[in-house]
């Protein structure tokens, strides 16, 4: 049996949540989510949502910071959308519960990270992303008009492909359809037919080692829409955030929030040296790209795994009181982050590139939104400014939610989709063959892809990928089709096109740094 649903919401973090409060008084809501409603990166977030709250700050000043982090890339008009709109989508997840730290005199207690001018960022402890997740997800579990499939795994995008057509890359006549999605529970192949699909998958930082990103961050939905040509953009930007608390057997790694820095941390060489200046006069507190960069230089010409933040200095109280689960976590692994320095590394964080959406969050494929951080607006351009990820998740979601309301009863459902067609695959998967390739990758695009690039290691992990690929292809066409050989199959994409961006871009900027177009790396 298929499902019909107005709109079908591909994934529980804030994008997809906040589109499916805005549209489910419209029209009937179904949210597919991988594992739990919970588990999302939004849920992992700590340092919080940027937005401009109070004088002496302005729009000017949060626009110019974050053009001035996207080096060049950014959309001046989505940046002054998003940084415009914040005030009043802020204000609405207040409205539905949402709690922001304040200060004694009943001011929000606004924080400050790395490329901010002033302190604007909202923030709930060292949690926010969890409290926010928190109150989206009473919202929805209480809306009669929307439904919650967990453990439903969307495999592919439904378009003309299914009818047998042959549809050709940023063909401009693509239809979504829908999704097949895997029920987890039952194993079988499902078939939701939508008017209109939003998707909100999330990030790819599994395509990584060392990623803050929980394991559902596969690239899925980028994948997806890469499959059925959507156009994908600016993927050679893969966001390393500078401090993640240095637990080799642990993942994903536990982010140590950029707020600390802007709180008074220091970053310091295992010998106990402040370092940052020598690489940006903002020190410690420059654009995650640079700190990054100079992180990683600092442990290859010292041949070091890790250096150090401290915030010894800091007044302990305050320093427990704001960041409580970081102290709790550094503590359950004997380091008392009041007495004792945290050791850190760079880790993989966030995908500035994704779906390409124009100004309502509407991709290049008929009937497919995307929001998040799987889409791709302008905003980001070569870098991301901290803390402005979730804030245009909450902005994008609702524009698309206005766009998708307006037009969603014009829609109608096409009854000529098949089922899913499981011809000729009967293997069981292979674990093994699945977990190697999944390492390889990760290997391959850490070793070669990661902070630092070059030509011939660009080239070196294309060819190496090309043959992951194939290899993967031959084993998804013959086996019944499981979540691990799908997301291996949606990492190597995510891989493939990351490369294939890197390599175009012939020069360093932002977040893609190349070895063969150096740029000073000393300031
Ligand atoms: P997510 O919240 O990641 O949700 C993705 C959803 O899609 C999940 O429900 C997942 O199960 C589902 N999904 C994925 N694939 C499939 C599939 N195939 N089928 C079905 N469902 C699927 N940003 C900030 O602005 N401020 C911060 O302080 C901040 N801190 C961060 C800290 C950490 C540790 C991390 C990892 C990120 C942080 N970010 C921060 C980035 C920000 O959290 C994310 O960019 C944002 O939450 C992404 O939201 P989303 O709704 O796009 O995706
Ligand atoms: C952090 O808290 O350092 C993460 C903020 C972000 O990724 O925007």
């Amino acid at each position: 049996m298929q499902k019909k649903v107005d709109f079908l919401v591909i994934g529980s973090g804030l994008a997809g949540l906040s589109y499916a409060l805005k549209v489910a008084d419209y029209g009937k809501v179904c949210i597919l989510t991988k594992t739990n409603i919970e588990e999302t990166n939004t849920r992992y977030a700590q340092g919080g949502i940027a937005s401009v709250t109070y004088e002496p700050d302005s729009y000017e000043k949060h626009i110019k910071d974050t053009l001035v982090a996207g080096a060049g890339l950014c959309d001046e008009e989505i940046v002054k959308i998003v940084v415009r709109e914040a005030p009043s989508r802020i204000q609405e997840l207040i409205d539905i519960g949402a709690e922001f730290d304040k200060k004694n005199n009943g001011e929000y207690d606004l924080a400050k990270e790395g490329g901010h001018s002033e302190h604007r960022i909202l923030h709930h402890k060292d949690n926010t992303g969890n409290e926010i997740e928190r109150v989206l997800i009473e919202c929805v579990k209480k809306h009669k008009n929307i439904e919650i499939l967990e453990y439903h795994f969307a495999i592919d995008i439904i378009t003309q492909h299914h009818l047998g057509y042959t549809v050709i890359k940023h063909q401009p006549d693509i239809i979504c359809f829908g999704v097949y999605a895997l029920n987890m529970q039952t194993n079988n192949i499902e078939t939701i037919l939508a008017k209109i699909t939003y998707m909100a998958t999330g990030g790819i930082g599994n395509v990584y080692h060392i990623t803050t990103n929980p394991t559902i961050a596969t690239g899925d939905g980028i994948a997806m829409a890469h499959r059925a040509r959507a156009i994908i953009e600016n993927m050679e930007f893969v966001q390393f955030h500078p401090t993640s608390l240095y637990n080799p057997n642990e993942r994903p790694s536990f982010l140590i929030t950029e707020a600390m820095r802007g709180f008074g941390g220091i970053l310091k060489t295992i010998d106990g040296h402040e370092f940052m200046h020598k690489y940006d006069k903002r020190g410690s507190l420059a654009p995650r790209d640079i700190v990054a960069r100079a992180i990683d230089n600092e442990m290859k010409i010292r041949g070091e795994d890790f250096v150090y933040l401290d915030v010894t200095h800091c007044n302990s109280n305050e320093l427990i009181a704001h960041f409580p689960n970081i102290y709790e976590k550094c503590l359950s692994l004997d380091i008392d982050i009041t007495k004792q320095y945290i050791p850190v590394v760079p880790a993989a964080h966030y995908t500035c590139g994704g779906i390409k959406v124009d100004n309502n969050g509407k991709t290049t494929i008929n009937n497919l939104f995307a929001g998040g951080e799987c889409a791709c607006t302008g905003l980001h351009g070569a870098n991301r400014l901290a803390s402005n990820s979730l804030l245009e998740a909450v902005v994008f979601a609702h524009r698309s939610a206005e766009l998708s309301t307006n037009i969603f009863k014009e829609i109608n459902y096409n009854e000529k989709i098949p089922d899913w067609n499981d011809e000729g695959t009967s293997l069981p998967e292979e674990m093994i063959l699945i977990t190697q390739e999944f390492k390889e990758l990760q290997q391959i695009m850490t070793n070669y892809v990661g902070i630092v690039r070059s030509n011939l290691r660009i080239k070196r992990a294309f060819d190496r990928l090309e043959l992951l690929f194939k290899e993967t292809e031959m084993l998804f066409d013959c086996s019944t089709v499981s979540v691990k050989i799908c997301e291996l199959r949606n990492a190597i994409s995510i891989g493939y096109v990351i490369l294939k961006t890197a390599k175009r871009r012939r020069e360093s900027r932002g977040l893609h740094y190349n070895i063969d177009f150096p740029k000073q790396l000393i300031t």
